[in-house]
């Protein structure tokens, strides 16, 4: 079945959706995204991807260009026109198509782009084995709690680990845990999950969220904070979140073992705590 997307206000075959090369998205990067996993065609935290969405739209002064009940409309239409169970949902509003000059053009109407893919969680042998990362230095802008299409620094970040044979770059800032070039990131010790603050350095990633919650929920110690660099090298375990990826144990770390080199205790809990949750939440019969 061919891939059907969304192109301001139109559903069609993704090889006859064409944006203008004049488009801010593509000349500036001028536009913001999110990512929404869908399992069992249930789409996971809508609302919280909405309201991420309004954050990151205020961040770059764009106004949201639907209502949460059309964004809600359109997903789910979307979801309806493809195939799979479980897809992921990339959507993303740029400033719209104008001459080429920085400041902000006047009356013109924001790009909306939307696209639904066959969302493949990673399989069991991942989370057996887990994955390799490496470490860099931080080095985005102070914005990074807006979710902007202007990716290349992230680009490059992730493609250090892609080069290194690993799955992902931990970045430090100040010598400060910050997150991964494209997910979230918590680190084990004596039992107790530490996770990054929330604040102008990091995604505020929605399955950094449900980690949260699921930690609270279920008695696992939490302390969100700054963290340096030599406490995270020294964890007994590591994690990776995003929507694509949900919970990952990284179990080698700039070459070297994490902890006992295996996928820890607290990480096995927190993966079966999410199982669970999206078994009962997603997958629950309506
Ligand atoms: N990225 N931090 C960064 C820099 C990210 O790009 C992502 C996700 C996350 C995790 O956020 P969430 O749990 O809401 O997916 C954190 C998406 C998946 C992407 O760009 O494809």
């Amino acid at each position: 079945m061919t891939q059907i997307v969304h192109l301001n206000g139109k559903f069609l075959p993704i090889d006859q959706a064409f944006v203008p090369v004049l488009d801010r998205g593509f000349i500036f990067g001028d536009g913001v995204y999110e990512v929404i996993p869908v399992y069992s065609r249930h789409v996971f935290r809508l609302e919280e991807h909405l309201k991420r969405l309004q954050n990151s739209l205020d961040g770059i002064r764009l106004a949201n260009p639907h209502s949460n009940e059309e964004w809600a409309a359109l997903i789910r239409e979307l979801v309806a026109l493809n195939e799979g169970d479980d897809q992921y949902i990339y959507f993303h509003v740029t400033r719209g198509v104008a001459k080429r000059d920085h400041a902000f053009p006047k009356g013109v109407a924001p790009t909306v782009f939307m696209m639904s893919s066959p969302l493949a969680t990673p399989p069991k042998e991942l989370f057996e084995a887990g994955v390799s990362a490496v470490s860099a230095v931080d080095n985005r802008w102070d914005r990074c709690d807006i979710k902007a299409i202007a990716l290349l620094p992230n680009v490059l970040l992730r493609q250090i680990a892609v080069d290194a044979g690993a799955v992902e770059t931990i970045l430090f800032r100040d010598g400060v845990l910050t997150e991964g070039a494209a997910s979230n990131i918590f680190a084990v010790e004596n039992g107790a999950i530490l996770a990054p603050p929330k604040d102008n350095h990091m995604l505020p990633g929605i399955t950094y969220d449900l980690v949260l919650e699921l930690a609270a929920a279920n008695g696992i110690p939490l302390q969100v904070g700054k963290f340096a660099e030599a406490r995270i090298r020294a964890a007994d375990e590591l994690w990776l979140t995003s929507s694509t990826k949900e919970v990952l144990p990284i179990t080698r770390f700039d070459g070297q073992p994490v902890g006992t080199g295996k996928p820890g205790a607290v990480f096995w809990k927190m993966h079966a705590l999410y199982q669970d949750y999206k078994a009962r939440v997603m997958r629950a019969p309506a």
